[in-house]
């Protein structure tokens, strides 16, 4: 859902031809079909080919990694580590051979540690892969402060930093309404509770459909990366970067801002952090420094 998502979104955009890849015999296919018959009613002109062969992703600029099990109701994003190492291995490992220049985005949980994977196993450099999850977790936190204020999105700056995971730290003192800080206009109970609904945003969504993960939202936050990097546009964002030493952490891939252009990541940009900020970003740091442990056990690179 989210890779086909992907591609709606982009082909709105009209910044790219796509290729979508799956295993599922047909499903690729029939997907990248009923996208391109949408392409005359929104006036597009891009190509969507389906396939199940990596061989038709030769040549790509940005590879977009989003095969794997998502979660089912109950289970964290760390209890798909087993099934999803394998299917992000064999992903990197096809694409990378096709398409060495390729920047890589990756979208597959447990997020950080599959970017680490697909970093160590393609044997990229840093800047070529990013992993997907600060656009959404920060969305999520603005979606709610703008159902709490009832105003509009576009006012709403919010900064979720850290791994993608339950111990995320959404930055409440760097968050604003239209320059207003967050703490001046939400009382501590109801910025607590956002902060809350923004760490379990995607459990919750998963409660609700029951099958499946969220996909409209963590796909356009994919879109937004992508065109970033088509465009050249010096985008600064959150996401999830390979860390060598900002924020005092190194050798894993977690959540910071980043300035995405042509080549990548050109830069990782670093907040000045109260003690209880820096406490929060090591907890969770901690967290992701586990998974990565487990993966080394699975994996060898
Ligand atoms: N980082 C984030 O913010 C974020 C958000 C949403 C979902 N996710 C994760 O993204 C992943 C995909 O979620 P989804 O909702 O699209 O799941 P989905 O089940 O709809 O799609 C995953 C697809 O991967 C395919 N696949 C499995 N093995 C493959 C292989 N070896 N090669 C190619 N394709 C293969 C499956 O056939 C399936 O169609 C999950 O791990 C999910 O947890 C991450």
């Amino acid at each position: 859902m989210t890779g086909a998502t992907t591609a709606l979104w982009l082909a709105e955009r009209e910044i790219a031809d796509l290729v979508l890849v799956d295993v599922l015999e047909g499903m690729p296919q029939g997907k990248s079909l009923d996208l391109s018959q949408a392409l005359p009613v929104i006036g597009k002109d891009v190509t969507i080919i389906g396939s199940n062969d990596f061989e038709a992703t030769t040549g790509s600029d940005i590879i977009v990694i989003t095969a794997g099990l998502p979660r089912k109701p109950g289970m964290s994003r760390d209890d798909l580590l087993t099934a999803n190492a394998e299917i992000v291995r064999k992903s990197v490992v096809e694409t990378v051979k096709r398409s060495p220049e390729a920047i890589f985005i990756i979208l597959t949980n447990p997020l950080d540690t599959m970017a680490y994977l697909a970093m160590k196993i393609g044997k990229l450099p840093p800047e070529r892969v990013i992993g997907q999850a600060g656009i959404l977790d920060s969305a999520r936190m603005r979606a709610f402060v703008a159902m709490e204020l009832k105003v509009s999105v576009e006012n709403i700056n919010c900064y979720v930093l850290g791994g993608h995971g339950d111990e995320m730290v959404p930055l409440t003192r760097h968050s604003n309404v239209a320059g207003f800080p967050l703490r001046e206009i939400l009382p501590p109970d109801r910025l607590d509770a956002i902060v809350n609904r923004t760490r379990k945003g995607g459990g919750e969504i998963i409660s609700l459909l029951k099958t499946g993960s969220a996909y409209y939202a963590p796909s356009v936050a994919v879109a937004q990366m992508v065109e970033a990097i088509l465009k050249d546009k010096h985008l600064i964002i959150p996401a999830s970067a390979y860390v060598q030493g900002e924020y005092n952490l190194r050798d894993i891939f977690f959540g910071v801002p980043v300035q995405l252009g042509r080549k990548g990541i050109e830069k990782i940009l670093e907040y000045e952090l109260d003690e209880v900020e820096k406490t929060a970003l090591e907890k969770s740091a901690e967290a992701v420094r586990q998974i990565n442990e487990a993966l080394h056990k699975l994996v060898s690179f």
